[in-house]
């Protein structure tokens, strides 16, 4: 008879040789990314960002950078440990985003981080299924009609839910609100409203909050957090072992799967031939109803927490600013009319100074701060900086809004007037403001977000004064994350909004 015995050493055998063979190739691979990354650089730069000691000088990381950026003789620096080449040159930016656009795609380091959440949404994919959705994108995004949809989407939030919000804590000497965490429940009602045509009510205070949004908010937070683990193997093994993070993203990437799935079906049933939100636009087109899925939750993610982070710095600024918030609002008196609202995105095109006022406070404080690409062949940039194949190029819109060569002696300044030229406002050089991108993939969104913005600041603004919490800081702290988000939030007390003149004499709180 047959002892069991050595085939269980076979089998051992050839399990122990599996393993074997798996931790040398991962030990190769570590080997080659690490030599790829050049951990062992000892340039004073490496030096300063492996040891963090850029923290005794600077209160954030782009701080640093634009520091970096500023001093460097051509505005390109190279970070060697973490082999990206980061710029501040507008004419690098070009180069990369426009004139090369084909050899500088998102990449599959990118796509993988945002892979599971997104799909094959347009945020995360390059090629031909990017074009495909940025065609019927373009197209949708470019009716007057959707403009003034998001006019009505803006001003029903407004009118319905944060007003009312604020109202109820306004003048109560006791009471600070977090206005940044206001803003991002009010960014993802809009957000949701426009996209999908479903408010989830998170500024109902009164309500527990939505399980899309609490899916949602997870789901963005987890795929961020993949970013900033030191190797990608970590998360990629976590999420094979279904472990740890790996697991709660997988839980809320499935209720976001299954609540879209249910709207979709809602659709279909009903019909959507008379809606005006995106996903019954690309039902028009689309019948892939994952691929639907996939479309629309791009569009929240992109639209969402940009708008809160606007929001939040500009309010900030405001509080800061009593003369910038006096202009704005002597502005609509002239063109609204006192005490009236309102009532038309025609109207709001002549507010030009809270239209400089927004763009200001976004040169100064970009909701995304830096955006990445990798570069697919070998390439020189226009300034001479060769970039090697799968480098990852970055493009800093912060430093860019703090170079003298670019803004003037007065670029750390808050001053609306450099957007106007005989009261009117100017559009810069998009590849000097690249905020919303510029070029090929320029952000689809931005007419939308600059209705929503100014909807926001002009409606807050005529009825109520916003104070600082103490401590006030000279400078927002921003904590790590794919968007700007002050640390700690903005803390606020809410007041009545006073006269313009008074206003204008009162210092910064
Ligand atoms: C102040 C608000 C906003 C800012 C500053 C902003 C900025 C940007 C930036 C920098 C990108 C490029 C990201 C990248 O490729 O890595 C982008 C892309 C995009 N944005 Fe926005 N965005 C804003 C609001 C919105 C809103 C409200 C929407 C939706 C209605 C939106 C939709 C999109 C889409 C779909 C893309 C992808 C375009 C493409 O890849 O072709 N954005 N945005």
């Amino acid at each position: 008879m047959e002892s069991a015995i050595p085939g269980f050493f076979q089998s051992f055998d050839q399990e122990f040789c599996c393993c074997f063979l798996i931790i040398m190739i991962l030990l190769i691979f570590l080997i080659f990314y690490f030599a790829r990354l050049r951990v062992w650089c000892n340039c004073e730069i490496c030096r300063t960002y492996m040891k963090s000691s850029w923290k005794s000088q600077f209160d954030n990381l782009c701080d640093w950078y634009a520091y970096l950026l500023k001093t460097s003789p051509t505005q390109t620096i190279h970070i060697h440990v973490l082999d990206n080449t980061i710029t501040a040159n507008p004419v690098n930016v070009e180069y990369m985003l426009k004139t090369r656009f084909d050899n500088f795609p998102k990449g599959k380091p990118f796509s993988a981080i945002l892979g599971d959440f997104l799909g094959r949404g347009i945020f995360n994919v390059d090629g031909d299924l990017w074009r495909f959705q940025r065609k019927l994108a373009s197209l949708e995004l470019n009716r007057t009609s959707i403009r003034s949809f998001a006019f009505d989407v803006a001003r029903h939030e407004i009118d319905q839910r944060l007003i009312p919000l604020l109202e109820s804590v306004k003048g109560k000497e006791d009471i600070f609100v977090d206005l940044q965490d206001v803003f991002r429940r009010f960014s993802f009602d809009s957000i949701c409203k426009f996209s999908f045509g479903l408010d989830p009510k998170c500024l109902e205070l009164s309500l527990p909050i939505s399980k899309f949004a609490i899916s949602f908010d997870l789901a963005s937070k987890l795929s961020a957090e993949r970013a900033m683990t030191v190797s990608p193997f970590i998360w990629k093994i976590r999420r094979l072992l279904n472990i740890g993070n790996e697991k709660k993203l997988r839980k809320s990437i499935n209720m976001i799967n299954k609540l879209t799935q249910e709207v979709i079906n809602q659709r279909r049933k009903y019909g959507f031939s008379d809606k005006k939100d995106l996903l019954s636009r690309f039902m028009a087109f689309v019948s892939d109803e994952s691929f639907l899925r996939d479309i629309v939750v791009s569009f929240v993610l992109a639209g969402r927490d940009t708008v809160a982070s606007v929001l939040t710095s500009f309010f900030w600024l405001m509080a800061n600013h009593p003369e910038a918030e006096a202009a704005i609002l002597v502005e609509a008196d002239r063109v609204i009319g006192q005490n009236k609202e309102i009532t038309s995105y025609e109207q709001m095109k002549e507010l030009h100074y809270l239209h400089a006022s927004v763009y200001e406070s976004m040169r100064l404080y970009p909701p995304i701060q830096f955006d990445s690409k990798f570069c697919l062949n070998d390439d020189v940039l226009p300034d001479g900086m060769p970039v090697k194949k799968g480098t990852r190029v970055t493009y800093h819109p912060y430093a860019m809004g703090r170079m003298e060569e670019l803004w003037g002696i007065d670029c750390l300044e808050f001053k609306p007037e450099r957007w106007l030229k005989d009261g009117v406002f100017f559009q810069e050089n998009p590849f000097k403001f690249p905020v919303f991108q510029a070029g090929m993939r320029v952000c689809l969104g931005k007419e939308m977000a600059l209705v929503e913005l100014r909807s926001v600041a002009l409606s807050l603004l005529k009825r109520f004064r916003i104070e600082l919490a103490p401590p006030q800081t000279t400078a927002p702290r921003f904590s790590p994350g794919l968007t700007a988000t002050f640390h700690g939030g903005l803390q606020v007390r809410v007041r009545a909004q006073r006269d313009p003149a008074t206003l204008k004499m009162s210092g910064p709180l």
